[in-house]
């Protein structure tokens, strides 16, 4: 799928939902329509991505129930002298109805999440995937995947269960958190 061209993205950006909305704890409904409009979705939640910036987006963070999300844990972006960004190495996934049949090991990484800005913290998640998903034509994919690719899966799948990273955290690191996080984005 084409998405950057000439220094500029195809799609367009779509506004993201911030904790703590309860879509984000609502799950997702199975996509069972692979036509042009999906085609469009996947586009503009890569647009969305990729100009936060961020490495994943699930569409209830753009208040769509569907099980579809996006990433690119390849890219880079390098601002230029007129302020506006370069995009290099773009590897953009698509992700549709997935289901995890394998989980192997276990890793730690600091995550963050676009839907809870400024919040960062280690989670322990499952070191090796096994994934079975749908591509945009509807054609059943598989995928093993291990290390960053791996948890980002994982985060973002969740997503369309209604679960957050932050739901991974001990009570007192939740907290602490998300004290901060709401007296933020009150302001
Ligand atoms: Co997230």
């Amino acid at each position: 799928m084409e998405i950057y061209k000439e220094g500029k993205f195809l799609g367009n950006p779509l506004n993201i939902v911030y904790y703590p909305d309860k879509i984000l704890t609502t799950k997702a409904q199975a996509i069972t329509s692979f036509n042009s409009e999906l085609k469009e979705l996947a586009q503009n939640m890569l647009c969305t991505m990729y100009q936060a910036p961020g490495i994943g987006l699930a569409a209830p963070q753009i208040n769509l129930l569907q099980r579809i999300f996006v990433l690119d844990v390849d890219f880079t972006r390098e601002e230029k002298e007129d302020e506006t960004w370069s995009y290099t190495d773009l590897n953009p996934q698509v992700f549709i109805n997935p289901i995890i049949t394998k989980k192997e090991g276990s890793s730690v990484y600091e995550e963050g999440c676009l839907s809870i800005p400024g919040v960062y913290e280690k989670v322990k998640r499952a070191e090796k995937i096994k994934l079975e998903y749908q591509n945009l034509q509807g054609e059943k994919q598989e995928l093993e995947a291990s290390g960053l690719l791996s948890t980002c899966i994982q985060h973002e799948l969740d997503h369309l269960d209604g679960v957050l990273f932050i739901d991974y955290l001990s009570p007192l690191k939740r907290n602490f958190h998300l004290k901060k996080y709401l007296k933020r984005m009150k302001k």
